[in-house]
């Protein structure tokens, strides 16, 4: 078996050009794996912690150098001589290592970034593709009844909130074409994508993109980008509530405040009057999945959401799980909602987030894996979402390399996978 030789880290930028952390593992067999993490911008309070630098001099604050010299410190040491394998030998060393509730010693994004790139180079060591090679950790070690599954895609083609300044108060609209194969899923949101641009442009409103690929138009109200998408997906030879289901992230923690609870359109609004407007475009709009409808410790306002939920839609949890399998007991334990975000840097590691994963399956919570805004080509979710079996996966519009990566990854799996 290869033990682990050498470990370094060190800074790359993420698609908004913020630095982040990368980290490279080598085995004594040779084998080499490399990781980059992600970084979110509507941030659940109960997320790892991103180590940032703060030091105002350099990259305004937001440089990594902490977090780096973690990955060649206090990691590297730790960590050289040991069998890579051991993933979640590995991964438990470096939590205990770091030895804080939230990962705020060494930093979430120093340990994700070594745990990813060990997986990486036991996959080559093992002369596995990386969704192989995790499928046998994920069966072996956390959930035996696993089965390989090409994830549905969730393509973010409208972007407002903290991703965009399109003034829409909700962060996601994501289109859900429902093809028999994931590449011609692809191929029916890209038909839309673009023809949504043709529609924005002849109306003359803007085609810049937001942080994931989607466009950000200055539209006067939420309503109008759920109108503009049942146009694009009828414009481009598809049809709304059959083989197209629109979905959206609220990230509604973003427009809440303690003092004034939830603002949508200059707006102050209670929790049953959102809800009200959720159902109504629900109803309207085919909504398959929500996510986030309510601020992240809003218990309350999520409970009753559920208590009616139409049969068959999926109500996310985000901000509100964070990844974190305490949070998902929670949620379980409370009936706060039937389907669990995973974004691996929320946690701080491959082996919790694979936690969480079989505990929402094992409690048939389906899960959609996830992408940050602020992300790199590192297509490593990709895999994991197949390796298994998430029923879904968004990593943003069907443009932008950071975000097409993940999805072109997909395909290559599927063609793999069908040969
Ligand atoms: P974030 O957005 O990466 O900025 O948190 C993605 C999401 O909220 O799902
Ligand atoms: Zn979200």
């Amino acid at each position: 078996m290869a033990t682990i030789s050498k470990i370094y880290g060190y800074e790359v930028l993420d698609s908004r050009g913020n630095p982040t952390t990368a980290a490279l593992v080598e085995l004594s067999d040779g084998s080499q794996g490399k990781a980059y993490v992600p970084s979110g911008a509507s941030t659940g309070i109960h997320e790892a912690v991103e180590m940032r630098d703060g030091e105002e001099g350099r990259y305004k604050g937001k440089g990594v150098l902490k977090a780096v010299s973690h990955i060649n410190g206090d990691l590297a040491d730790a960590l050289i001589g040991q069998e890579s394998l051991n993933q979640k030998e590995i991964d438990r060393m470096m939590i205990d290592l770091d030895g804080t509730e939230q990962k705020s010693r060494l930093g979430a994004n120093a340990i994700l970034a070594v745990s990813l790139a060990v997986a990486r180079a036991s996959a080559v060591s093992e002369g596995k593709d990386l969704y192989e090679y995790l499928y046998q950790v994920y069966q072996e070690d956390f959930f035996p009844e696993a089965t390989l599954r090409m994830p549905q895609p969730g393509f973010n083609v409208l972007n407002g909130g903290q991703h965009a300044d399109s003034g829409l108060d909700i962060q996601e609209f994501m289109l859900m074409p429902q093809q028999e194969t994931f590449a011609e899923s692809v191929r029916a949101g890209s038909e839309i994508y673009h023809t949504l641009k043709s529609i924005l442009s002849a109306e003359n409103y803007t085609v810049s993109v937001g942080d994931e690929g989607g466009f950000a138009p200055r539209l006067p109200h939420n309503e109008l980008a759920l109108e503009l998408l049942e146009r694009a997906i009828q414009e481009a030879g598809y049809q709304l509530g059959k083989d197209c289901f629109l979905a959206m992230d609220a990230a509604a923690s973003e427009f809440y405040t303690e003092s004034e609870g939830y603002r949508v359109e200059g707006q102050i609004r209670t929790s049953q009057e959102l809800v009200d407007m959720y159902y109504q475009w629900i109803e309207s709009y085919h909504i398959h999945l929500l996510e986030d409808p309510f601020s992240e410790d809003d218990f309350e306002s999520w409970n009753m959401f559920m208590d009616n939920a139409p049969e068959g839609m999926q109500i996310v949890g985000d901000d509100l799980l964070v990844t974190n399998v305490n949070r998902i007991h929670l949620a379980i334990n409370q009936g706060l909602c039937n389907a669990v975000l995973i974004k691996p840097n929320q946690i701080g590691s491959l082996s919790e987030t694979m936690q969480a994963i079989q505990l929402a399956h094992e409690n048939g919570l389906t899960t959609m894996m996830s992408h940050r805004s602020g992300d790199t080509n590192d297509t490593f979710i990709a895999d994991l979402a197949v390796a298994t079996g998430c029923q879904y996966i968004k990593s943003g519009a069907l443009a932008r390399s950071e975000r097409v990566s993940k999805y072109n990854r997909l395909m290559e799996i599927e063609a793999r996978l069908n040969q």
